[in-house]
C-alpha cells in the first residue's frame, strides 16, 4: 500500500500554532509517528504540506498516477469552505480520510460544518497528532476491504 497524508494551510507552523489547541509536536514529528505505524505494516508513506487550495487539489489529481492508493487529508480550514477540493476529492477514485487534530465540533460554529466530508469514506477529529495515525488505519481498514 502507498498512502499520501496530505496536510492543508497553516499546517506547516504545527507545534508552535496555537499549541493549547493544536498540541506541541511538529508537522515533522507527527511524520515521524506516521512512519512508525507505517514501517511494520509494509505501507509506504509520502506526506506534503501546502498553504495553497490549488497545490491541494493538483495533489489530489495526481495521486493515483504516482500510485498513490489512498489519502489522509487535513484540509485546515479550507475544510470549511473549499467546494473545489470537495469536487477534486468527488473527481477521482482515489479514497479520502478526513483527519481533524482539534475537535472541531467542540469548536467556534463555523468549524462545525465540513463541506468536504461529503466526499470522504470518513472523519476523525479531536486526537491531536493521533487522528493521522487513526486516519491511516482506517484507510487501510477500507482499502483492504
Ligand atoms: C484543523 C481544524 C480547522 O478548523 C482549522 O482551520 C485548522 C486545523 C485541525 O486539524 O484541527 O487549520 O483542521
Amino acid at each position: 500500500m502507498h498512502i499520501l497524508i496530505l496536510n492543508g494551510p497553516n499546517l506547516n507552523l504545527l507545534g508552535q500554532r496555537e499549541p493549547q489547541i493544536y498540541g506541541t509536536n511538529t508537522l515533522n514529528q507527527m511524520e515521524e509517528s506516521i512512519k512508525k505505524v507505517a514501517q511494520p505494516l509494509n505501507v509506504q508513506v509520502d506526506f506534503f504540506q501546502s498553504n495553497s487550495e490549488g497545490a491541494i487539489i493538483d495533489t489530489i489529481h495526481a495521486a493515483k498516477d504516482k500510485g498513490i492508493d489512498g489519502i489522509v487529508l487535513n484540509a485546515g480550514a479550507y475544510t470549511h469552505y473549499s467546494y473545489a477540493i470537495l469536487d477534486a476529492i468527488h473527481a477521482v477514485t482515489t479514497p479520502v480520510v478526513e483527519v481533524h487534530l482539534s475537535p472541531i465540533y467542540q469548536r467556534e460554529a463555523f468549524r462545525h460544518h465540513s463541506v468536504i466530508a461529503p466526499a470522504c469514506i470518513g472523519q476523525i477529529s479531536g486526537f491531536g497528532i493521533d487522528s493521522y495515525r487513526l486516519g491511516l488505519l482506517a484507510l487501510l481498514n477500507d482499502l483492504e476491504k
